[in-house]
């Protein structure tokens, strides 16, 4: 029986906001924990710069050292001024990204045990993602039809015992302190998603690690939200990641918390549900 560990990190904000004895402590913890795989759920930058993406490109191979590492963009990550409102060269926007972290921004990966796809959810200024609320115009994360029916071929060939995993930079669920969904049309979404069977769901962008479970008729999919690793945590609380097991019969989630005095990630809540 195969069971698939997973590290789930997210908003690491390279860049001004991203603090080193973090991002140390997580490559520690990555080296020793041997994960299968590393996924990290977006904004890997604070301004998009090409020095922001080295530091997360040398984070990203640090890890490949001991683990398969996917990683998709988030909207930091998205230089949306070069195409507003697709006008322009609408691949301008994930160039920076591309360059330094992957050509592929959805990628798929494979492992005994699971199937991880990767969503992208930034598109940056688009007709779908405007508002009112001006400085959200760039902020609003959207999943395309198209991109549901890619996830669909994704898991067509899917042995029935692997788990399916999506990982998308937006949050589908309402963040407790936000008190908002990072992703446009939550309920199609999620809705979607049941009806892909999907097991698990990593994501972050809302700066406030959270773990939902939601059931629905075939069977339930787990939200894991990972908080940030940057000095930018929701309502002061300490920084976070969630150290994962996938095994054939149930999904466990452990939340890592940041401690200032061990200086160091020290375990915090665990859930555990069944798939
Ligand atoms: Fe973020
Ligand atoms: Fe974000």
């Amino acid at each position: 029986m195969t069971t698939v560990t997973v590290f789930h990190c997210s908003d690491l904000h390279f860049g001004h906001p991203a603090v080193p004895a973090q991002y140390e402590a997580m490559e520690t913890l990555i080296a020793e924990r041997r994960y299968d795989v590393v996924a990290i759920s977006g904004d890997l930058t604070q301004r998009a710069r090409s020095g922001e993406f080295q530091r997360a490109r040398a984070f990203i191979r640090h890890a490949e050292r001991t683990s398969k590492v996917l990683c998709i963009p988030g909207n930091h990550d998205v230089q949306w001024w070069k195409a507003p409102l697709g006008l322009g060269d609408d691949g301008a926007i994930l160039a920076s990204y591309r360059r330094w972290v992957n050509a592929d921004i959805e990628p798929v990966l494979r492992v005994p045990g699971a199937v991880f796809a990767g969503l992208n959810t930034s598109h940056g200024v688009t007709r779908q993602t405007l508002t009112w609320r001006l400085r959200d115009i760039s902020i609003i994360g959207i999943v395309r039809r198209a991109q549901i029916e890619r996830l669909r071929k994704v898991f067509t060939d899917v042995r029935p015992d692997d788990a399916r995993v999506i990982v998308m930079h937006h949050n589908p669920m309402k963040g407790e302190l936000s008190q908002r969904h990072g992703l446009k049309d939550t309920a199609r979404a999620l809705g979607a998603f049941a009806d892909l069977q999907a097991d698990l769901v990593l994501c972050g962008h809302d700066h406030q690690d959270a773990i939902h479970y939601i059931e629905h008729t075939r069977k339930g999919t787990v939200i894991s939200t990972a908080g940030t690793l940057s000095n930018r945590m929701r309502g002061g609380r300490p920084s976070s990641v969630n150290s994962i097991r996938i095994s054939p019969d149930q999904i466990e989630v452990s939340t890592l918390v940041w401690s200032d005095s061990d200086s160091a990630f020290v375990a915090g809540p665990v859930k555990c549900f069944k798939r």
